[in-house]
C-alpha cells in the first residue's frame, strides 16, 4: 500500500467512527424525545411553588372575595401554565415518564382555574385549590 492509500483507509475509519457516534446519539435521544434534566425540573418546580404560594396569599389575605387582586391571581396562573408547559415534550415524549403521564391533566386543571378566575365576577375556588393538582402528580414521583 502506498502512503496515500494508508491515509485514505485511515480517513475512512475516522469517517465511519464519527458516523457511528452520531447514530448512537440518535438511538439514545431521537428527534421526538425532549431531553429534560433534573435541574430544569427542580428549577421550574420551585418557581411554580412560589407562584402557588403568592396566589394563595392573594386570595386568603383579601378582606373579601371582591377585593382579591384578580390580575395578580390570573397572572400567577398564567405563570404556572408557562412553567408547566416548559416541562412538556415539544413532540413525542420527554426523558421523564412521570411528567409525560401527568403534566397534561395538571395543565387542564390550571386552565380551568384560570378561566374561572378570569370570569366577571371571578370564581377563585379552583385557583385556591390548585396545590391539590400539584399533589396529584407528586404522588407518583
Ligand atoms: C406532572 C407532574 C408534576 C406536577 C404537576 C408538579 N410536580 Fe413538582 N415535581 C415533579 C417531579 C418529577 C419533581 C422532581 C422529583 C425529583 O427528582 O426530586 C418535582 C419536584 C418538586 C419540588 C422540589 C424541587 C426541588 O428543589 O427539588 C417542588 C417544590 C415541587 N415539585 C413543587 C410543585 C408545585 C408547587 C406544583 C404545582 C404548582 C408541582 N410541583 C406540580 C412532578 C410534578
Amino acid at each position: 500500500m502506498t502512503t496515500s492509500r494508508h491515509l485514505s483507509a485511515l480517513l475512512a475509519v475516522v469517517v465511519l467512527a464519527v458516523t457511528a457516534c452520531s447514530e448512537v446519539r440518535k438511538l439514545t435521544y431521537p428527534g421526538d424525545i425532549t431531553y429534560i434534566d433534573r435541574s430544569q425540573v427542580t428549577g421550574a418546580m420551585r418557581q411554580m411553588a412560589d407562584a402557588v404560594a403568592r396566589l394563595e396569599r392573594a386570595i386568603r389575605e383579601a378582606p373579601s372575595a371582591d377585593r382579591v387582586d384578580q390580575a395578580a391571581v390570573v397572572g400567577d396562573l398564567k405563570t404556572l401554565e408557562a412553567l408547566a408547559s416548559s416541562l412538556r415534550a415539544k413532540k413525542g415524549y420527554t426523558t421523564d415518564p412521570v411528567l409525560d403521564k401527568h403534566m397534561s391533566s395538571f395543565l387542564d386543571d390550571v386552565a380551568l382555574a384560570r378561566e374561572q378566575a378570569e370570569q366577571q365576577p371571578p370564581n377563585y375556588f379552583l385557583a385556591g385549590h390548585i396545590a391539590g393538582s400539584c399533589a396529584a402528580c407528586h404522588r407518583f414521583r
